[in-house]
């Protein structure tokens, strides 16, 4: 419920055994008191254009129109012939957000060099997505993960590495599965405008280069975060609150037609969608159903805040105590593994259903994320 943020600090027990070199995934050693996790606070934005070059400011913000409640999207309408496709070779790993660390480097220094032993004040530098993933990993039976970890002037950042797996799958798509990830684009294109005050314009290039990321601070239990992820739209209200609580996050899913297909988005879906905007404190999911010809004829709005509740009642569901325990308790295990300061040497944490988590240690290789020119700038 809305009371999982917290303003007040507790206690906690990392359930890694101190000598071990893995991590249970277990979902009964998570489940226990939520733990602490501050309300997030956005500390900047940045946006990438439709050439996916680099802005450190909101430009990409779109803003949210609410559709009709029986809308009639048709989401496959330009893929042919509107659609340009952000190049997926091209691994940007923690590049954006080291670009936007540097330029607001001043807002983010220690006061006194003696009052931290990290340069940033953070624990961990990541992306949304890749804790999006550790929240979900208890309950995960499909895709495993692998993330590279640095420790660097005392903060450590972690980057995804993409697995065999995914590489295969990434390869392997089928025609209509590369279609089907189009769809979700084009429903943010008839569910946003660009300007405050403007309409969606359906019959635009669909550009997946173009986003709009916020930049937040938060603390789960003793770890101190900075993270970013792309935010999809904020409410037009100009009285609407402050960034995150103002933006709103869109998806689609498959029309819901029988009480099963209810159950199922509550126990399967509804933990990907709360995990990635609880996060980062976006507070509520706005949903379109489509039909099986890829028609949005429906759509309801998700309260980040309400979803626990939501899914009490369902046999077998996931637990968002679970998903955070687990997650503090990896970011405990990170601390505890990643102990050489140097951004050569990457310790790579390695995860497959239904296994414990892993690692392996790297020094000058393939794996290595920090770039030259983050380094050199960071320790001018
Ligand atoms: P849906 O969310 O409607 O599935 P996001 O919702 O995170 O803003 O992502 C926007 C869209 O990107 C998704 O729309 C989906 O179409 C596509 N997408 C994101 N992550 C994906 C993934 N891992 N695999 C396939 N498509 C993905
Ligand atoms: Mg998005
Ligand atoms: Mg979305």
């Amino acid at each position: 419920d809305h009371h999982h943020y917290q303003s007040q600090s507790r206690s906690f027990a990392g359930k890694y055994t101190p000598s071990s070199g893995s991590l249970s995934t277990r979902r009964e050693l998570y489940e226990k008191d939520f733990p602490l996790y501050k309300q997030p606070v956005e500390i900047g934005c940045f946006s990438l254009d439709c050439n996916r070059r680099f802005f450190n400011d909101g430009r990409q913000m779109r803003y949210y129109v609410e559709p009709d409640r029986n809308p009639n999207f048709n989401l496959r309408d330009g893929y042919k012939d509107r659609f340009t496709k952000r190049d997926e070779s091209q691994k940007e790993k923690l590049d954006h957000i080291l670009r936007w660390i540097v330029s607001n480097r001043s807002k983010l220094n220690s006061k006194g060099v003696a009052a931290s032993s990290s340069a940033i004040d953070f624990d961990f530098v990541t992306w949304r997505g890749h804790l999006t993933k550790l929240l979900c990993t208890p309950y995960e039976m499909r895709e495993g993960w692998m993330l590279a970890v640095t420790r660097f002037q005392g903060t450590i950042y972690i980057s995804e590495v993409e697995t065999e797996a995914a590489r295969r799958d990434c390869e392997n798509r089928t025609e209509k599965h590369e279609e089907m990830m189009y769809w979700g684009y084009k429903f943010e294109q008839y569910a946003c405008s660009d300007d405050v005050d403007g309409s969606p314009d359906p019959s635009g290039v669909v550009n997946t280069n173009e986003a709009f990321c916020t930049v937040v601070q938060t603390r789960l239990a003793d770890h101190r975060l900075l993270f970013s992820g792309e935010v999809d739209c904020r409410d037009k209200d100009p009285n609407a609150p402050a960034p995150p609580a103002c933006y709103v996050e869109l998806k689609t899913s498959a029309e819901i037609c029988t009480p099963k297909q209810r159950s199922n988005l509550h126990r399967f879906k509804l933990l990907k969608w709360w995990a990635q905007s609880f996060l980062p404190g976006v507070p509520r999911v706005v949903a379109g159903f489509r039909d099986h010809d890829g028609v949005v004829v429906a759509v309801e709005t998700f309260h980040i805040s309400k979803i626990s509740q939501l899914i009490k009642n369902e046999y077998n569901c996931w637990k968002p105590t679970v998903c955070m325990n687990f997650c503090s308790d990896f970011l405990s295990f990170v601390k505890r593994v990643a102990t050489e300061d140097n951004p050569c040497v990457v310790y790579l944490f390695s995860w497959e259903p239904r296994r414990d988590v892993t690692y392996s240690i790297h020094r000058d290789s393939e794996f290595s994320f920090l770039p030259h020119w983050y380094v050199e700038e960071m320790t001018r």
